[in-house]
């Protein structure tokens, strides 16, 4: 008999257990991993891999791979792997603390990449041959047709490339997210592209299963664990001071005629800062909003049960526990407004440009000309990646960056003279945002926006030496378009490094 979550009857009978699918995968290989943000990762398979690579470690025979995903994972996957010394390249995207600090200390090779970017290297070639895909699932159709789990990301690019697929079907992802994916097969290589027919968030132009010829899948697995995601730090005063000047902007750009009272799809990026914006419009007193983003979080969430969101388009669900339970209790309301989408969707620079979304960002540090650091600490030391922050910056219609104005307890300026890492620069960057408040830049030149960001977004206790070193540098430059005192631009950071802390 075969089990129901299982129902091609001759992948049943390629169940194994996850030591016996990690045999699989050899040192070297490049191995396309399902996982976003938290969000529907491989549970056994990276662990069992994780042991093998340990024990050959102890007999002193390397075994690494290349590890590619689609963004950060967990760790099961991520740490497990790091930990073991298993990981010798990763894109695109991380958050594990092992896998960060081993990529700080130099021992692993990191590519920061656009999330929307990433299906498109992986054709082009790019990325070299992927060898296996290790895919978690929801389950598995009569036809061998896959029923995605809580992220898509880049499964569709792995299983289309890879030799061999090895599928982990879980059995805690509810069934109910069966039909609430659009899978889209209709893209190509240069020059055979032709337009996106998506014209709403909602709209479905796919087809709610993954595609794979059955010979290719090597090994099923079943598990049973959730994701494991931590819960979002409560919005704090900081956090919800940055929210209203958020949403008093909006409003003010409605009664300027700029937007409609329903706004433009709403991307949200990931973060604490993040999630509490969210939170934010819950209270805002809008209706009939939509979004067009990567990851539904937990602030989403209640935007869409509460109907603030009537529809989002997303990849992943990243969701803590309690929101879990809340999306499984409710997932005939939630499969009705939300869809799911490869992430080469989810951030397609021609989507996000055609629907015009409202891009809102966390960043570490922006200058006082507006070019934004939403990776790096001092310019070397990365946090996470630049996620798909730069899709939906670059391409949006508004592009809003968000920050508390200090931090590590005040010892650092999140607004500087001179950024130590650029991500988004002066170009793609509309809305800086603070506790203090928001410089809005569009229309204006460097010199205008310094003032702007200078009075409006940095803390009171930076405020005046930022100044001086603008009307410095201004009466100073030979070069006064964007006055820069190239000696001093970065000693903030330097300071913070020798010090601890970028007061003077
Ligand atoms: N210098 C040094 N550290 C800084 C910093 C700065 N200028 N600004 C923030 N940080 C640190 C914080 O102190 C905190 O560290 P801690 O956890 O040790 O206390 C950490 O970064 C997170 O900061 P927080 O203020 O809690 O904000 P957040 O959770 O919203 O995260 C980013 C901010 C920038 C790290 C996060 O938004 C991010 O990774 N962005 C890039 C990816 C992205 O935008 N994705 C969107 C689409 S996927």
């Amino acid at each position: 008999m075969t089990h129901p979550r299982i129902a091609h009857p001759g992948l049943a009978t390629r169940r194994v257990d996850a030591a016996q699918a990690a045999e699989w995968i050899q040192p070297g290989m490049a191995v396309g991993m399902s996982g976003f943000t938290g969000a529907g990762y491989p549970k056994a398979v990276p662990q069992a891999l994780a042991a093998r690579m340990e024990a050959a470690r102890e007999r002193g025979e390397p075994f690494a791979l290349r590890v590619l995903t689609g963004a950060s994972t967990a760790p099961e996957l991520d740490g497990a792997l790091a930990r073991a010394g298993g990981i010798d390249f990763r894109l695109p995207y991380q958050s594990d603390p092992e896998l960060r600090a081993r990529i700080n200390r130099g021992e692993i090779e990191y590519m920061d990449i656009h999330l929307g970017h990433v299906a498109q290297y992986a054709w082009f070639g790019f990325l070299g041959p992927i060898d296996v895909a290790v895919i978690e699932v929801a389950g598995i159709l009569p036809d061998g047709r896959l029923i995605p789990s809580t992220s898509v990301g880049n499964n569709k690019t792995w299983l289309d490339l890879a030799d061999k697929v090895i599928v982990e079907v879980n059995h805690c992802q509810p069934l109910g997210l069966d039909g609430m994916h659009d899978i889209y097969y209709g893209t190509a290589l240069p020059p055979a592209r032709r337009p996106i027919p998506l014209l709403q968030p909602g709209d479905r132009i796919g087809e709610p299963y993954l595609r794979v010829d059955p010979d290719r899948i090597v090994a099923v697995v079943e598990t049973n664990a959730p994701d494991r995601l931590g819960s979002f730090a409560p919005p704090d005063e900081t956090s919800k001071a940055i929210a209203a000047n958020l949403v008093e902007f909006f409003r003010h750009e409605i009664r300027a005629g700029r937007l409609s009272e329903q706004l433009l799809p709403l991307q949200s990026g990931v973060g604490n800062i993040a999630n509490a914006v969210l939170a934010g419009l819950q209270d805002g007193g809008f209706s009939g909003l939509t979004a067009f983003t990567e990851v539904i979080q937990d602030g989403m969430l209640d935007l869409i049960e509460s109907g603030v969101i009537t529809m989002a388009s997303a990849t992943a669900l990243s969701l803590s526990p309690p929101a879990v339970e809340r999306f499984v209790a409710n997932i005939g309301l939630f499969r009705e407004r939300i869809v799911l989408r490869p992430q080469e969707m989810s951030n397609h620079a021609e989507l996000v440009r055609r629907l015009g979304c409202i891009a809102m960002n966390g960043m570490v540090e922006a200058d006082i000309y507006g070019n934004v650091n939403s990776t790096h600490v001092a310019g070397s030391t990365i946090i996470n990646g630049i996620g798909g922050s730069g899709d939906f910056a670059r391409n949006g219609f508004l592009s809003c960056f968000v920050t508390p104005s200090t931090a590590k307890g005040g010892a650092i300026s999140t607004i500087v003279p001179m950024v130590s890492h650029v991500d988004h620069n002066e170009h793609d960057v509309d809305v800086i945002v603070t506790e203090q408040g928001l410089a809005d830049l569009r229309g204006m030149s460097p010199k205008q926006r310094a003032r702007a960001v200078i009075a409006n977004c940095a803390h009171p206790d930076y405020r005046d030496a930022l100044q001086d070193y603008f009307d410095r540098a201004l009466a100073g430059s030979a070069g006064r378009h964007t006055p820069h005192l190239l000696g001093e631009a970065l000693s903030w950071h330097q300071r913070y490094l020798d010090t601890g802390s970028m007061r003077g």
